[in-house]
Order: C-alpha cells, then sequence, then structure tokens
C-alpha cells in the first residue's frame, strides 16, 4: 500500500512529514540521489524527473515494506492507493515560498496551480481515495497529527469508522480559492 503526501510546493510536505516523525520517503532526494532525472531544468533551477525510473523504485520499496509514505509534489503520479494532497491559501503559500526563496516568478508559477487546483485535479483523476487538508492558519504540528490520524486510519484495517469520518471531512472539495482568480489575473505577466 502507497500513500501519497502531494501538494504544491511550499504546502508544507516536507516540513509536516518531518514532524509527524513517520518514516517517510523525501522523492525530490530519491531523483537527486539515485540519479532519477533526464535533464535540468535551467529555467526553474529544477531537475526533470524521470517518472518511470522513480515509479519502478517506488513499486520495489513497496513490495519490499508493504506499507510505503512518500512525499513530494509528483507523488500522486506514482500510483498510491491514497493521496493526501495539502494546500494553502495562496497569499499564506507566497509568504512562505519568499521565505524559502524562491525567485518572484518561481512564487508566481506555484501561487497560480494552488489557486487552480492543479494538483488537487491530477490526484483525483489518478487515485481512488483523496484526502484535502488545508495548512493555512495550522501549525506544523498540527498538520502532522492529523496526518498521523489520517494514515492510521488508512492502514489499520478495523478503523472503519474513523476513516469513514476523515474521509468525508477531507473530501476534496472542502477548499476553494476561487477568490484569488482576480489577483492570479492581475499579476500574470505573459511572455
Ligand atoms: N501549517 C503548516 N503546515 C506546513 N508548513 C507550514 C505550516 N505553517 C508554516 N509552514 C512552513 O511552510 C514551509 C513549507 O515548506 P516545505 O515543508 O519545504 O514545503 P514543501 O515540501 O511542500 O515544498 C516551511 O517553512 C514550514 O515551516
Ligand atoms: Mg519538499
Amino acid at each position: 500500500m502507497i500513500i501519497a503526501i502531494t501538494g504544491t510546493p511550499g504546502t508544507g510536505k516536507t516540513g509536516v512529514c518531518n514532524a509527524s516523525g513517520l518514516a517517510c520517503m523525501d522523492l525530490n532526494s530519491v531523483i537527486a540521489e539515485q540519479g532519477f532525472y533526464t535533464g535540468v531544468d535551467a529555467e526553474r533551477g529544477s531537475l526533470i524527473a524521470d517518472l518511470a525510473k522513480l515509479k519502478e523504485y517506488v513499486r520495489s520499496k513497496e513490495k519490499e515494506q508493504k506499507r510505503l509514505v512518500i512525499e513530494g509534489h509528483l507523488a500522486h503520479f506514482l500510483n498510491p492507493d491514497v493521496a493526501i494532497v495539502l494546500r494553502a491559501n495562496p497569499l499564506v503559500l507566497a509568504g512562505r515560498l519568499r521565505q524559502k526563496g524562491f525567485p518572484p516568478q518561481k512564487i508566481q508559477e506555484n501561487v497560480e496551480a494552488e489557486t487552480l487546483d492543479i494538483i488537487l485535479a491530477e490526484a483525483v483523476e489518478r487515485c481512488e481515495v483523496v484526502y484535502e487538508v488545508d495548512t493555512s492558519g495550522k501549525s506544523v504540528e498540527e498538520v502532522a497529527s492529523l496526518l498521523r490520524a489520517i494514515i492510521d486510519a488508512e492502514l489499520e484495517e478495523e478503523k472503519e469508522r474513523e476513516r469513514r469520518s476523515l474521509r468525508e471531512r477531507y473530501k476534496p472539495g472542502s477548499v476553494d480559492w476561487t477568490s484569488f482568480f482576480e489577483m492570479i489575473c492581475r499579476t500574470a505577466t505573459y511572455h
């Protein structure tokens, strides 16, 4: 069973996974360390992931470990059984990315992607079970403890009541950034 923690960069995947104390595979590190990339995106300063190789690697780890938690903005592409999509209010996200030192164009791209629900839509298209968790206004520890509760309910067969209630509470569609559409249109630059 594979559980994917995904979301736009800056929504808190790595920080929350570290704070949760769960054994979690950081896909960005795997891509860099195992050389699972086909090139470098010079404009974005990031690696272009080799999804086929990453998929194969994750599948082999799942065979060994049976239960695998993976995190990264590509995690929902790796055939997970469950996807947990972290969300952040676009203004909050811009602040977090600024603090992480992202250049303005990368901040804009990610704020647009978050506002338009891109990763959520991709996850819903591919995964049977999807949770949507808004991290804005919460502490990293709060989100980490919610993540533990969700993963626990998904992994423990007998926790059906908790599972049903959490799936209902965090079902896709619970977050709505449409009020930010105007903002991203106003700040958009066309190349
Ligand atoms: N409630 C929250 N959940 C997750 N991250 C938060 C939260 N509040 C503040 N942050 C901060 O946002 C940043 C998210 O960065 P990171 O975890 O690297 O994101 P990602 O791995 O999704 O790109 C961290 O600096 C983290 O401390
Ligand atoms: Mg990360």
